[in-house]
């Protein structure tokens, strides 16, 4: 679909295409930027690049596959070259929320994995501090995850995340996302750190200095470095 918002997803995940190695091994994010991204991969290896993917999603998986992008096995180990995802908010520092689509700890592993870490985003995503606008996606266990909930709801306002059909959304990995609205995060480090103490937390959308660069996209096409 023609939109503002898209010709900003497509210009950031475009010049995230010009980064890529001639051949090697890419991480294939997850959300509407990384599927305009994906769609350029596909064409590059259509076109006899040696490119194969990583993927941090099934969703995005199935897109690959269906495009013709040789996958690695999901059980790793993996020498990612260069990872491109998006974000839900960026701050200055380049940290990150991410998880709006449910990926977060594939995304987190992924990223972990991977020697270079682009994002690509549009403009909206950018903001002062974490959290001005988002909440933390965090994705528990769903055994117990109503106690665990408990416990979150000490950090701000906490929502379980159900999906269209108004199901409890299950991640890829069969866990539970609770979505923490704190406010301003003064600290994401720490902040991260502690919900990750606490049993039953898999993993929180709290990316901290895990972005190697960012590319923000315009409407007119023009793209922004972080
Ligand atoms: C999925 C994510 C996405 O990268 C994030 O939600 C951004 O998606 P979009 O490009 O659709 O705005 O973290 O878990």
């Amino acid at each position: 679909m023609a939109t503002i918002e898209n010709d900003a997803r497509r210009a950031a995940a475009e010049a995230a295409l010009a980064r890529l190695p001639i051949s090697g091994v890419i991480g294939l994010g997850t959300g509407r930027t990384a599927q305009f991204f994906i769609e350029g991969v596909a064409k590059l290896v259509a076109a006899g690049r040696n490119l194969r993917g990583v993927a941090t999603s099934r969703a995005s998986a199935d897109q690959a596959a269906a495009l013709g992008i040789p996958l690695l096995s999901e059980d790793g180990p993996w020498a990612i070259d260069v990872c491109v995802d998006g974000a839900d908010e960026i701050d200055p520092s380049r940290n990150l929320i991410k998880g709006g689509g449910g990926a977060l700890l594939r995304e987190k592993i992924v990223n972990q994995a991977s020697r270079l870490n682009i994002i690509v985003a549009d403009a909206a995503k950018l903001s002062e501090r974490l959290g001005d606008h988002w909440a933390i996606p965090i994705e528990v266990t769903r055994f117990g995850h109503a106690s665990t909930a408990a416990v979150l709801a000490s950090f701000g306002t906490t929502t379980l995340r159900r999906d269209k059909g108004g199901d409890v959304y299950a991640t890829d990995g069969g866990n539970v996302i609770y979505d923490v609205r704190t406010g301003p995060i003064n600290d994401p480090a720490r902040l991260d750190a502690t919900l990750r103490a606490v049993p039953g937390v898999v993993e929180t959308g709290l990316f901290v200095a895990r972005a190697s660069l960012v590319l923000v996209g315009e409407a007119d096409g023009s793209v922004r470095q972080l």
